[in-house]
């Protein structure tokens, strides 16, 4: 396959093969006899079609694992990133109290939400997206995932209100500055939506002040904000200190070694 290399493509063929004919790994040389319907040689060659012009896997499949869950995904969603599951997972391990009211904003498929729920079941989780599509892909996620969170439609840009206090508030929201478009690869450019990726040039941290702004008013005492950011902006993030009342701000590596997760703290 022109866009994969022999490993990719061999992953691919698993992913394939497991989701239209429910073989796995083993099966495939266990199973090595079976013959394939007329039907499933179809499937399998419009997917495999679709691959070849370079979409994601998961749009071709409508699924993406995160957190430990089995996700609906299609192109009005972001693929969830492996970053974004270690957002989660920070934001699980550092709040230890029982009983946590939490807001996603800018929720997409819903897996930051739904992967908070599914490690903290006593915690209110809400998520929002301006997007009807997204919240439509996630209201599909909580009924398939039976993980109770609670959706609705926000604006984050121009809505200077929140239907209550939190004490969370939690985003990765759209932070790729227009000019970095070239630098993306065409899997990304060509089906993923570019209202989850891309802001303005000269605003690229205009979701982060929105956020805060809104966090002045709608964080309980004590509450914190965690947020995914632009590897680059780590220094511009901290550098709002100036603008908003921020008592502490902390920036945490991912995997990669890249600053990818920031806490924040208001004073009050
Ligand atoms: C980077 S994606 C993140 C999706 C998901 N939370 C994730 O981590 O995979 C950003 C999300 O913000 C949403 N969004 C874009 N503009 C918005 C706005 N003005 N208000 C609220 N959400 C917005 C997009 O629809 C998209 O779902």
């Amino acid at each position: 396959m022109a866009f994969y290399d022999e490993r990719e493509s061999s992953q691919l063929v698993k992913i394939l093969f497991f989701d239209i004919l429910g073989i796995n790994a083993t099966d495939l040389i266990s199973k090595a006899e079976h013959r394939l319907s007329e039907s499933e040689i179809l499937k399998l060659h419009f997917a495999t079609k679709r691959l070849l012009k370079g979409e994601p896997v998961q749009y071709v499949t409508g699924k993406s694992f995160f957190a430990g869950l089995e996700l609906i995904v299609g192109p009005d969603v972001l693929i969830p990133r492996p970053e974004t599951e270690e957002l989660v997972g920070k934001i699980c391990s550092d709040i230890e109290s029982n009983e946590c009211s939490v807001l996603d904003i800018g929720t997409g498929s819903g897996c930051i939400a739904l992967g908070i729920k599914s490690l903290r079941p006593n915690w209110k989780v809400s998520a929002c997206d301006v997007s009807e599509m997204a919240l439509n892909i996630a209201k599909r996620n909580v009924e398939r995932t039976k993980l109770h969170i609670n959706l609705f439609k926000l604006d984050a840009l121009n809505s200077s209100v929140l239907p209550e206090k939190y004490d969370v508030i939690v985003s990765n929201p759209p932070y790729i500055p227009w000019r970095e478009k070239g630098s993306l690869s065409s899997r990304v450019i060509d089906f993923e939506p570019h209202l989850a990726l891309f802001v303005e040039d000269q605003h690229p941290l205009i979701f982060f002040e929105r956020i805060l702004h809104l966090a002045q008013k709608y964080l309980h005492d004590d509450g914190v904000v965690f947020f995914e950011i632009h590897e680059s902006f780590a220094a511009e993030l901290t550098a709002l200190k100036d603008k908003y009342p921020i008592a502490t701000l902390e920036v945490y590596k991912d995997m990669q070694g890249k600053d990818r997760m920031v806490k924040i703290k208001l004073s009050k």
